[in-house]
């Protein structure tokens, strides 16, 4: 018989890199999405998998709602990958983030713990844990130290998820995931902002683009290297938590020379902190220019992970260099742009 599993956060980038996994292992899968929201399927839709995967309305503000799918579903494995994900929007709406990321999570185990124990469950951790980094590079057990609400509300629900483990035996796991980026990354997190719009300014649809702070660093590697690990981390005899990251670590500065030159444009850097911005030097214009708006009350200065855990015992490891990632992503959304694409 099939393996059911039941992928929350569907509509987002690594639901729809998870599910295209998993359906190359034969999996059934039960795509949960938010009953406000008409189903966003477009990436499904990129991957050529929309049809083969059966969308249930799903809200984790709502237990009822939660444990009725849960149990109409009867899934062997559920991947709780849904969460108001935007480290600026946290401090936005903070008590918002705190009810989805924090007791949304719970509400999740509680239901796996009433409606069937032995049903698997994975926990979308974060690097965001780690805030302001103990020590260099971060594994499963350098200190915590959240620096937004968002990491504060996705620390209750990676200790929840541990609870849960040593109190009522579940198997259940949490991936402690580094930045991982793609094609369909949100537009609003930064990679895909900038190549969106370098790919824009390329066309001739946009004139410039603002940014915050760029020499914030993070350890970057490709979303669909990052979802075959969710997946090892259900087939271990015993749940755990795993790092999983490139082990390398970039300014976003450094990402922006990158996905530029991939697509043709030589940028010439100027000014300092706020003043700083980059010239397009083909065409003797100011295309970058840097907005306070978009820093951070609290930032994570720099992220780096160390993957010998996930490498020993899942032997898992990254494939996509951060070369290669921001060359794809600038490559694949002017390919989009100039094919008349909106970008979303
Ligand atoms: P994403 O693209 O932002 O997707 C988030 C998903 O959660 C969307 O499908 C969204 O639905 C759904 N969602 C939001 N609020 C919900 C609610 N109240 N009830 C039900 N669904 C809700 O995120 P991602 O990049 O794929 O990341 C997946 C998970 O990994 C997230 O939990 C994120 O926090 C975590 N994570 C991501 C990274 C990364 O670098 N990508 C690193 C570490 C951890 P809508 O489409 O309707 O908004
Ligand atoms: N979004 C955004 N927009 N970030 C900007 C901008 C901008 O215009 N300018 C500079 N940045 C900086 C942010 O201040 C931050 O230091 C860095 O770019 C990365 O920001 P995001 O791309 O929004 O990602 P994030 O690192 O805050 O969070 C992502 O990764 C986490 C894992 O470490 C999200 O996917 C989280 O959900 C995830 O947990």
């Amino acid at each position: 018989m099939k393996k059911r599993a039941l992928i929350t956060g569907i509509s987002g980038q690594d639901g729809a890199f998870l599910s295209q996994f998993l359906l190359e292992k034969n999996y059934e899968i039960y795509g949960a999405y938010r009953r406000s929201s008409s189903p966003i399927t477009w990436r499904l839709n990129e991957l050529g998998i929309d049809g083969d995967v059966k969308m249930v309305p799903f809200e984790l503000l709502d237990y009822s709602n939660i444990l009725s799918v849960i149990g109409e579903v009867q899934p062997d494995e559920i991947y709780n990958l849904a969460a108001q994900s935007f480290v600026k929007g946290s401090f936005e709406k903070p008590i918002y983030t705190a009810d989805v990321d924090a007791v949304g999570v719970l509400k999740v185990l509680e239901a796996i713990r009433v409606v069937n124990p032995e049903i698997k469950f994975y926990q979308a951790s974060t690097s965001e844990l780690f805030g302001v980094p103990k020590e260099f590079p971060q594994t499963e057990t350098t200190p915590f130290y959240p620096r937004s609400p968002y990491s504060a509300a996705k620390l209750f629900a990676h200790t929840i998820t541990i609870n849960y483990r040593e109190a009522y035996g579940l198997h259940a796991s949490a991936g402690i995931l580094f930045n991982h980026e793609s094609e369909f990354r949100g537009i609003g997190f930064v990679t895909r902002k900038i190549t969106s719009s370098l790919a824009s300014i390329k066309q001739g649809n946009l004139d410039s683009f603002e940014l915050g702070n760029i020499y914030s660093k993070r350890d970057w590697g490709y979303a669909k290297d990052y979802v075959s690990a969710m997946w090892e981390m259900l087939q271990q005899e015993k749940a755990d938590e795993y790092v999983i990251a490139t082990g390398e670590s970039h300014t976003i500065k450094e990402f922006i020379t990158l996905a530029a030159a991939s697509i043709g444009f030589d940028l010439e850097w100027s000014g300092e902190g706020v003043n700083e911005y980059a010239i397009d030097k083909k065409r003797g214009k100011k295309i970058i220019t840097i907005n306070e708006k978009y820093f951070r009350p609290s930032e994570v200065d720099m992220l780096q992970g160390d993957i010998s855990k996930a490498k020993e015992i899942l032997g898992w490891e990254p494939t996509v260099t951060f070369e290669q990632l921001a060359e794809k992503m600038a490559v694949s959304d002017y390919e989009r742009v100039k094919n008349g694409k909106r970008l979303v």
